[in-house]
């Protein structure tokens, strides 16, 4: 099987990006949206983020397989270390390793640039996301019920959290993606 390489984001990748997801919101209540997505809307928060956030894709012979990108959790400033996390593998690529091949990468340039919590947001049941958080140190902090209504049913939200560096130490400026040499 040809390997997969991770790098950072482009803008010519998010048409690829966004047809990954459109399958995922069409087929599954994992995505809580309910209509597909253009490209155009992905380059657009793309833009707004790759340089606060890491933003990487995985390609399989220059095919898009898959995302892992942040965004901030909540917009008031008291949150700016924390970081909301989501990954996107292509779905006739899952249980090949892509997703975890993504986040070996995204986790050390978030501890890097000084986020101190990840969160992720898990529409249940989704044993694939809960498998891949948890494999990369997230724990199960609550659930919200039925917060989300979609193909027929009420859908339960689960935030999983990961927390690196010291309570107790002060909290330094973001060091923005640029910055990073990776
Ligand atoms: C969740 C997702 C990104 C995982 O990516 P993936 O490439 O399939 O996962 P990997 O093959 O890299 O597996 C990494 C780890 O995740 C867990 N995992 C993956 N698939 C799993 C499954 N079906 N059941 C349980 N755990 C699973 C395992 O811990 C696995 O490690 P292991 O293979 O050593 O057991 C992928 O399934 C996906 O895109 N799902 C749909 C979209 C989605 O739900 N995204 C998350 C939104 S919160």
């Amino acid at each position: 099987m040809p390997s997969v390489a991770v790098r950072f984001a482009e803008a010519a990748d998010m048409a690829a990006v966004c047809e990954i997801i459109n399958h995922y919101i069409a087929a599954t209540t994992f995505n809580f949206r309910t209509s597909p997505q253009t490209p155009d809307e992905w380059i657009a928060d793309w833009t707004q983020y790759d340089t606060r956030y890491p933003w990487l894709v995985a390609t399989r012979d220059e095919r898009v397989v898959g995302i892992a990108y942040a965004t901030p959790w909540k917009a008031r400033a008291a949150y700016d270390w924390c970081a909301e996390v989501t990954v996107y593998v292509a779905h006739d690529c899952a249980r090949q390793g892509v997703g975890r091949l993504l986040y070996e990468r995204l986790f050390p340039l978030l501890d890097q640039q000084g986020y101190h919590t990840q969160v992720a947001a898990i529409a249940l049941p989704n044993d694939p996301s809960v498998g891949v958080h948890e494999a990369f140190g997230f724990r199960h902090v609550g659930t919200l019920r039925e917060v989300g209504y979609k193909q027929g049913g009420w859908r339960d939200v689960g935030f999983w959290q990961r927390r690196t560096g010291s309570s107790t130490q002060p909290a330094a400026a973001i060091l923005p993606v640029p910055q990073l040499g990776a």
